[in-house]
Formats: C-alpha cells, structure tokens, sequence
C-alpha cells in the first residue's frame, strides 16, 4: 500500500528536464516583464546599489538582520583591505507573538535590540557619531532611494499590523530616535543583494546572490539601459545607460498566477492556510519554511486514510509547521542500519513508533520534496542567466537550505545543467540521486556566500556613504 502512495507522489513531484525549461522559459519572461513595467508579477526591484564593490571600501558601520531565522545585530569594521574584516555580532531571538503581532512591538523590539548591542559592545560615544546602519530587510519593499523601502506584502509567514504600505526605514527611524539610540540608518537591503555585494568584495567571479533559506530569491546587476521602468526617473537620467544596478527579483512570487508550476493538493493546502494566500507560489514550493510542512500534510492524509501510523496518536504531528526541514535532512543521511536514527527522532519529537516500510517511506518521501525544491529552485538562476547571456560564475548562496542540507547543491547544479544544456562532462558528477561525492561541477556553480546581512550590508552602507555622502 505505501509502496502504491509513493508510486503516485513520485509522478507528482518528480519534475522531468522538459518540465523544468517549460518553467525557467516562463520565468525569464516574468523577469523580462519585470524589468519593462512597475507592479509585475515579478517585481524586480532596483536597489540603488550601483555596481559591484571595489574591496577598498572602508569603515565602522552597525548592521541588523531582519528576514531569516534570527534577528541579527553586527559590528563590521571594513578595512579597506577585501581580506580584513573585524566582526562581533548577536543573534536575538524573536518572540513569535511579535511575527504577527504590530509594527510598534516589532520596531520597538528591533531598537531595544540595537541598545542592548551598542551598550554590550561600549560603542557609545568610542566611534563616529552617530552610528551609521545597514539595514538587511528581507521581504518584497519598493526603494525609490536606497535609504527607504516601502513594504509591499509580508512573505514567509510574517503578518505585522501596519507595516505594509509604510515606509520600514521611517519607522525603524522613529524607534530608534525614541530610545535615543546615536544611531543613523544609511541603507535598506534585501538580503539577496547583500549576499552578492560581501560575495563580489571577495570574489570577482560573482554573478548572483541567491537565498535558499526560510524563503528562496535572489539578486543580480543589470545595466539600467536594461530596465525600462525607470527611464522616466531624475535620479536614472543623471547616470551613464551602462550604469550597472543590482535588482532584488523577489521572484518568491514566481506564478502567482498558477500557470506553469507542477502543484499538487498538498502545495494548494499549504497556500490556502497561509495568511498571504495566491502569493509567493514558487516560494512556496521549494523554500524552507514549507518542504517540512509539505512533508507533513502528506503523512496527515495518508493517516488519515489509514495507510501510515496506524493506531498510532499523531497528535504531536496536528499542529502546523512542526516539521523542520532539518529533519529531511537527517532522514535522507540516516546511515544507521535499519535507519535506526530517524526511528528514534520521529519518537523523540512525536512520539511516533515507525514500522521498517514507514521508516523506508518517510525517508523516500523526504527525497522526493528536497528533489523536487531544489530542482525548482534552478528554473530561477536559469533564467536570469539566460536574461544576462552569463555562461559562467558563481551564485553566492546562503541560507538553511543551502548550508544545511547537503544534497542540495547537487541536485540543484545537476538540474541548472538539464535547463541550460550542458554537455554531458560539465554534467556527469551531479548525478540525480545526489549519492555520493557532494562536490558540483559545471561553468556556473553555487558558492557559498560571504555574509550578506553583516559584510554585504556595511559594504553597501560605505558604498552608499562614498557616492551620496549622507544616505541617498
Ligand atoms: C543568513 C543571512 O545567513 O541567511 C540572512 O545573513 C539571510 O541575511 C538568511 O536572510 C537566510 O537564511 P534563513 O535560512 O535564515 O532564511
Ligand atoms: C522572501 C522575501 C525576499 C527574501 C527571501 C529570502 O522571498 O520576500 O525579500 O530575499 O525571502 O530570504
């Protein structure tokens, strides 16, 4: 019985090579209309971060994170010596109540955080007054300077009253002034754009900053002769055609309209209960905020139809989001015989007792949602790469996703060389299944990237400091 059940998932998930240059052809059109018009599908946002870094640029500057997994705070000490850099750093945790509480508790919090950090680091007062900031903030926010974002939707679950439509550097602005805090906010960036900039300050190969984590998107420089949405803009018309400008795809939103994605019951559910219902449907499909919960609303159906945990409670298993993508990933590399370590962590955590043929199930489905995501997750970077006509380089990624687990880069490159017609040889080593050897060959490979949201954001920051003076 579960061996039929897999049978059906695997025709399901499985996303053939034809498949996949349907999907990366439809994308690069929804970037192209991206670029041409304001309020597309995918929105393709201009950053104001004009060009890549040289590596000289140089100074102190404070960062904050906002739009992963934690709520970071760093010191970043740029040398003006790409290979010197002084860090200190804290991760905050943050209250879920404040994830969809409102904008007064989320920015108040955010500034308490940056007070508790200056005073632990005794940097009142020894630095330049104020602090100049970096702002890393994650989710789709429209920029007509580089120091403003307006918040168009909340993504990846967040639901704050009374920050969408606002400006978010205005009101981290006014928390900041109501503690007092000798602090000056210089940049917003998404983390994409900061993942390619601290990448491209170290390596020139750099061509894309790619986020695999709790949302997937990603960030490339564009001339601005190619973004014909912004022709009309003052501030465009001062500067050379050839004037390269890094644009946030926030291709999270990839067909919203439903078109082209292989979706199945499980992706609808997941969409339906979401509080942002109808968007980000690519996100939704292969990022890691959902291949858990994916992973769980198959068990609950097949529960359900008594196929799996059979008289078993599964109440542990009821509540939404409980899956971490973590545990797909230790499934897929259990090497204990008789996978004697899921066993133990599906008891652990739920309290489930697994047979051996659910143990084999459980473990073959985890694979097939990873596989499917991160082929997903290659129909994207194609099609920017074929936008750009690049053949080679390297994708700065970060991310949970990406670092955490290990067959992604694989299976990622493996289905980046079906999309773009590698040759067999730059292809060979990334075979399907992701056994094996873990390394990835072929002309554009996934790097992982330098630190977007500490480095990336005060590298914009010094950037933004040298063509401006005083934010933009
Ligand atoms: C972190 C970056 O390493 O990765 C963040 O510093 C980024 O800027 C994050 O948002 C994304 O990963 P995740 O898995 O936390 O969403
Ligand atoms: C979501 C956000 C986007 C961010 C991505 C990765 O898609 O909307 O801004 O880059 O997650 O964190």
């Amino acid at each position: 019985e579960l061996r039929d059940e897999l049978e059906k998932l695997e025709q399901q998930f499985y996303v053939d090579r034809k498949k996949l240059k349907q999907i990366s052809e439809r994308f690069q059109q929804e970037l192209e209309e991206g670029l041409q018009d304001h309020g597309k599908n995918i929105a393709m946002y201009v950053t104001w971060v004009l060009g890549f870094p040289t590596g000289k640029e140089k100074g102190d500057f404070l960062t904050l994170d906002l739009g992963g997994t934690n709520l970071r705070v760093c010191w970043i000490n740029l040398r003006g010596n790409e290979h010197e850099i002084g860090i200190k750093q804290q991760s905050y945790k943050m209250p879920d109540s404040i994830k969809t509480g409102d904008a007064s508790s989320l920015w108040s919090f955010i500034a308490s955080s940056l007070q508790t950090f200056i005073s632990d680091h005794s940097l009142n007062g020894a630095f330049s007054n104020p602090l100049n900031l970096g702002f890393t903030f994650s989710y789709p926010a429209i920029q007509d300077y580089i120091d403003q974002g307006i918040l168009q939707t909340w993504t990846k679950g967040f639901d704050i009253k009374g920050v969408e439509g606002e400006d978010v550097a205005s009101q981290l602005r006014s928390a900041i002034s109501d503690l007092n805090l000798p602090v000056s906010l210089v940049a917003v960036v998404n983390d994409t754009t900061g993942a390619m900039i601290a990448s491209s300050y170290h390596d020139p190969k750099t061509i894309i900053g790619a986020i695999f984590g709790t949302g997937c998107n990603a960030a490339y420089m564009d001339k601005i002769s190619n973004i014909p949405k912004i022709n009309s803009s003052d501030e465009i018309k001062k500067l050379d055609p050839e004037t390269p400008m890094a644009i946030n795809c926030e291709y999270g939103a990839f067909d919203n309209a439903r078109n082209v994605l292989p979706l199945t019951k499980y992706d609808e559910q997941i969409d339906a209960t979401s509080p942002r219902p109808g968007e980000q449907a690519f996100e939704k499909t292969s990022a890691g905020l959902y291949l858990g919960e994916i992973f769980r609303l198959i068990i609950l159906d097949l529960h359900s139809r008594n196929i799996i945990f059979k008289d078993q409670d599964i109440s542990k298993l009821q509540s939404p989001y409980t899956i971490d993508t973590s545990l797909l990933s230790n499934i897929e590399d259990d090497d204990t015989p008789d996978l004697s370590d899921s066993g133990n962590e599906f008891k652990a955590t739920f309290n489930i007792t697994m047979t051996q043929p659910e143990l084999q199930f459980t473990r073959a489905l985890a694979k097939l949602i990873a596989v499917r995501g991160a082929r997903l997750c290659a129909t994207g970077i194609a099609a920017i790469c074929r936008h750009q006509k690049i053949s080679s380089g390297h994708v700065a990624a970060d991310g949970s996703v990406a670092n955490k687990h290990p067959k992604f880069k694989k299976r990622w490159g493996r289905a980046l060389g079906e999309i773009l017609d590698w040759s067999e040889a730059d292809r060979e080593e990334n075979d399907e299944s992701g056994e094996g050897d873990e390394s990835q060959k072929g002309p554009i490979v996934l790097t992982s990237a330098e630190d977007g949201s500490g480095v990336g954001a005060a590298v914009i920051a010094a950037m933004t400091l040298e063509r401006w003076g005083k934010g933009q």
